[in-house]
């Protein structure tokens, strides 16, 4: 594992645009000062027991807690002897109250098609889907692989494995047959739930086909389950694979939801991380709802009457966290929308915002630059007035995106979140409170209740008013990940070997003189495309596995659509000439290999790579010449000061 590099802190940004929330919308919110986050936040620092036993008795359990935390560092459980279901607390109680016939789910297809389920009525789905996977004999504890496109279906799936406590595992649609046996293998999946395809852009993502050629190396699979969604040709296994209408047919709508131990592993979710493999992050099942349930009630200062959005896929944790479990455990109405932003046209976010009458609005800084680059005219033509709360996530948000966020989709009049958090954190770390926090552009500001998160040095030492640093938590929360699945030492390594005794997410920032935090971005071999993490080793791995490729080094350069774009150095094996032809080969390689979205921008051929007297790789190196920067850091190290000339030359 690599080591976390200094933060090179060039604090250009001196942004000192403050924004109160407004009076009218504290006056309405969860929480409405200042002064009642500062008392809040103090009481859940000092005895985080007390404080998080408190809201956990908000949720419903099956059998009540004994204890509320043992911490062994850096292994943490939380509420035990409880046990209580994911699914019972996003659909059933809210079966007894108000909100049986209140709209959950509503959803447009990309073509158009919608489709809306009421509480009641998703219940009902989850229950059939639940009987349906225990009628194929999986139980409690079997993993289910997810890999479906943003349909009804997909949040359907999802409850039903937290319903019977089959682990869930969502791979992301735009994932490669090659990804999807990884993930399935690593997880030794018993089934998969898929789709026969999807929509994006007007085009057909042949999702079962992906399936069908991935299963040929995935022996755990004993069934697959398929909806059909776009009606496309597709192979059916006998014995193997069940289309999910036919299933779902004959299946009862009533199911009691398993009672799970409150440590019940309730998903996997793979990220990248610094080395080749991904990590199968793994969440709990009480904790990991209560900081779902609790971020969503507060930073989206939830109200019955608002229908909320967020454009994550459920492929992403967001899409875990803020599609189902964090918004349906607060019994919200939730939009979701299966296709592009835009298709057919580019304002299609904002006609659906006036069609549906969202409130909440929660998308990704990278998405934000492109609606600026498509023109203002497009959120313009649309009546946004149903908007009153706009959240980010996924990236640090350049202040000229946020004040163009602010003023063209907000009105001028909604605040604005910026949420930091991560799959392994499970739940929001920092962010605005709507009703109470002074936002500034750029920053996310105040940790979240309980979230003892600092700026430190790499002695683990506090830095300094402005003085960049690492991030870490030095206490444990509820939705904390609790391991990497199948390989414990990893996790210990990972995470808390680095700054010790604490938890290092891997982000450098730092914190102004009024306490905000402004996160740095990435300072380990992860980057961040387009607001999705990508480890540079998994690339390497994929391009150093075709034929032709001897070494290679993956570098991000700053680019303005995504954020960082993916550029290659590749040193060819004897025999292959570096020609135009296999810079495409290549690229293709590595989408078919990881998926479109780790795509290298750019590819350049190089004899040698810089490299350490002991043979390391300089990626900070690359990263100068990738983006046309001056090296202006140490190269005493370098081994051959003449290969970095080189590589300038040789440019694309
Ligand atoms: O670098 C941080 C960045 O995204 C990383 C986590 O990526 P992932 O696990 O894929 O989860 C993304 C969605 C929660 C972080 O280590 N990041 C996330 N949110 C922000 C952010 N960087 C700056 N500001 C944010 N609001």
């Amino acid at each position: 594992m690599s080591e976390p590099k200094s933060p090179e802190i060039q604090s250009v940004l001196t942004e000192g645009r403050q924004f109160p929330p407004p009076k009218t919308f504290s006056e309405r919110a969860v929480l409405g000062s200042m002064e009642a986050y500062e008392r809040l936040y103090a009481e859940s620092i000092a005895d985080p027991e007390a404080f998080f036993a408190e809201r956990a008795r908000e949720l419903h359990w099956f059998t009540p807690f004994k204890q509320t935390r043992e911490w062994n560092h850096p292994h943490v459980k939380w509420f035990l002897g409880g046990t209580l279901n994911l699914a019972y607390n996003c659909l059933d109680r809210h079966l007894t109250t108000s909100r049986r016939d209140k709209a959950a789910l509503h959803w447009e297809g990309e073509n158009g098609d919608t489709r809306s389920l009421s509480y009641l009525e998703l219940h009902r789905e989850v229950c059939r889907f639940a009987n349906v996977l225990t009628q194929s004999g999986l139980v409690a504890g079997d993993r289910v692989a997810l890999y479906m496109g943003m349909v009804p279906e997909l949040v359907i799936a999802t409850l039903a494995c937290a319903r019977i406590g089959a682990t869930h595992s969502v791979i992301f649609g735009g994932f490669s047959a090659t990804a999807i046996a990884d993930r399935v293998n690593d997880a030794s999946a018993r089934a998969i739930v898929t789709c026969d395809g999807a929509w994006r852009r007007g085009k057909l993502v042949p999702l079962k086909a992906n399936v069908d050629e991935a299963l040929d190396r995935c022996p755990s699979v004993e069934r697959v389950f398929v909806v059909q969604r776009t009606g496309n040709d597709m192979n059916l296994v006998e014995g193997r694979d069940v289309l999910w209408h036919e299933a779902m047919a004959t299946a009862s709508h009533e199911h009691d939801a398993a009672p799970l131990d409150s440590e019940h592993p309730s998903f996997i979710l793979y990220t990248s991380g610094t080395t080749g493999k991904p990590k199968g992050v793994v969440h709990s099942t009480a904790g990991y709802l209560l900081g779902a349930y609790l971020t969503t009630k507060y930073v989206f200062d939830l109200r019955d009457d608002d229908v909320y959005f967020c454009t994550a896929d459920v492929g992403w944790i967001t899409g875990h966290t803020y599609v189902v479990y964090g918004p349906l455990s607060n019994g919200a109405t939730v939009f979701m929308y299966e296709g592009a932003p835009d298709f057919p046209e580019k304002d299609r976010f904002w006609a659906l915002i006036a069609r549906w009458k969202v409130s909440i609005f929660y998308t990704a800084p990278t998405a934000i630059r492109a609606f600026i680059k498509w023109g203002d005219e497009h959120p313009a033509r649309h009546d946004l007035s149903s908007l009153r709360l706009l959240g980010t996530v996924g990236e640090p948000i350049n202040p000229e995106a946020w004040i163009w966020y602010r003023k063209h989709i907000g009105g001028d009049r909604c605040p604005i979140v910026d949420t930091f958090w991560q799959t392994e954190t499970g739940s929001i770390m920092i962010s605005p409170l709507p009703g109470a926090t002074t936002t500034t552009p750029g920053s996310a500001t105040r940790p979240f209740f309980g979230v003892e998160a600092d700026v430190v040095r790499k002695d683990g030492s506090p830095c300094g008013p402005d003085e960049g640093g690492f991030l870490v938590i030095k206490q444990p929360w509820p939705s904390m990940l609790r391991t990497v699945w199948g390989d414990d030492a990893r996790y210990q390594t990972q995470y808390f070997s680095q700054i010790p005794p604490y938890y290092f997410a891997g982000d450098g920032a730092r914190r102004d003189a009024l306490g905000n935090f402004w996160i740095m971005g990435r300072i380990d071999d992860v980057m961040n495309v387009s607001g999705h993490r990508l480890g540079t080793m998994e690339i390497e791995s994929a391009l150093v596995s075709h034929e032709a490729v001897a070494e290679a080094a993956v570098v991000g350069r700053p680019d303005e659509a995504t954020g960082t774009a993916v550029v290659a150095f590749v040193s060819l094996r004897p025999g292959y000439s570096p020609e135009a032809a296999l810079k495409e080969a290549l690229k293709g390689h590595v989408t078919r290999e990881i998926g479109a979205l780790a795509r290298p921008a750019e590819i350049r051929f190089t004899q040698l790579l810089p490299k350490t007297r002991s043979g390391k790789i300089m990626r900070r190196l690359l990263g100068d010449v990738a983006s046309n920067r001056q090296t202006l850091g140490d190269t005493t190290t370098l081994e051959d000061l003449s290969v970095l000339a080189a590589l300038r030359e040789d440019q694309e």
